[in-house]
């Protein structure tokens, strides 16, 4: 699963399933966003998976600010089916766990494993 951010907006998808077509928003194409090119050497964090793994044993840290962990946003879907909002559902992880209320800089990477987790039923 590949996620895109609209440069001109913010807008954040996750591409499911791709057809070829290029996704757009805001009339322009939408950036593929990159998770942990910053972080490369740094601390592991759970976009060092590529794609993540949702079976992992091992836990990881996701938000750095907050030590909201990879299973720690897993147990907070618990009450959530499906990606209907993503945003609704980034705001219920964000209140129940803590993750992105500090720098912000773990939003895409919350948003990568709550789309990840949802599309494949693992939560
Ligand atoms: S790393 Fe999550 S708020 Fe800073």
């Amino acid at each position: 699963m590949k996620v895109y951010k609209c440069n001109q907006c913010g807008n954040l998808i996750a591409m499911i399933s791709a057809s070829g077509v290029p996704v757009m928003c805001c009339g322009k194409p939408m950036e593929e966003v990159v998770p942990n090119e910053e972080d490369a050497g740094a601390e592991k964090t759970v976009c060092d998976l590529q794609p993540l793994d949702l079976d992992a044993k091992e836990n990881y840290v996701v938000c750095k600010c907050n030590q909201v962990s990879y299973f720690d946003i897993l147990d907070s879907l618990q009450k959530h089916s499906s990606i209907e909002n993503l945003l609704d559902v980034f705001d219920d992880v964000k209140n129940t766990t803590h993750c992105s209320t500090g720098c912000g800089g773990c939003y895409e990477k919350v948003i990568a494993v709550i789309s990840e987790a949802l599309s494949a039923g693992k939560h």
